[in-house]
């Protein structure tokens, strides 16, 4: 299995890039902030949950995340591997992912950064919020708010997967072509 982690900031590519990813190498695409905008289309009691917490610009708490990812993985298991996107946000949520993927015996191939700097995030989370219809992308403050989190939260998770040389960063602008060379460089090269 390829088991892929597409991590970097909000804006910073990742649903993009990962959508050309799974067509190359014929994974799975997992987005945890598409489910949770899925539940909350259909407006069940988990999507209720999670938009108290995404209209914030927080986190939803790890229990419920970890949970709905293990659905959605385990509803999927005849697939050569996942691309992960969004997740993890945590290293409680990098722990449970690893401990679940060793119950299958299984584990992450790597996590790829896409690096992009911060202004640079606000201006196209501002852009992207005039057509995604999403109201956390349209309000400066949430979206400071979720590049907050991301630096106090998420981006630790970087350095728990670097620990065991399974981290590596390339840079997040560009083209979506020039971007999708440098990560399908990267990745051809860990395969
Ligand atoms: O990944 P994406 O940016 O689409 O996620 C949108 C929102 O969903 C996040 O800002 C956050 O509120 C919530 N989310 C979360 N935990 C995750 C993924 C998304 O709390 N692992
Ligand atoms: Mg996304």
């Amino acid at each position: 299995m390829t088991n892929l982690i597409l991590f970097g900031p909000p804006g910073s590519g990742k649903g993009t890039q990962a959508s050309k990813l799974v067509e190359k190498y014929g994974l799975l695409h997992i987005s945890t902030g598409d489910l949770f905008r899925y539940e909350m289309g259909n407006d069940t009691e988990l999507g209720q949950l999670a938009k108290s917490y995404i209209a914030k610009g927080e986190l939803v708490p790890d229990e419920v995340t970890i949970g709905m990812l293990k659905n959605k993985v385990n509803a999927n298991p005849d697939v050569s591997g996942y691309i992960f996107d969004g997740f993890p946000r945590t290293i409680a949520q990098a722990e449970a992912l690893d401990a679940f993927l060793v119950e299958k015996e299984d584990d992450i191939t790597a996590l790829i950064a896409l690096d992009v700097d911060d202004e640079e995030i606000v201006g196209r989370l501002l852009n992207r919020g005039k057509t995604s219809g999403r109201a956390d992308d349209n309000d400066e403050s949430i979206i400071r708010n979720r590049i907050e989190v991301y630096n106090n939260e998420t981006s630790p998770v970087f350095d728990f997967y670097n620990k065991v040389d399974k981290a590596f960063k390339i840079e997040g602008v560009g083209g979506i072509e020039e971007i999708y060379g440098r990560l399908t460089q990267t990745i051809d090269g860990l395969l």
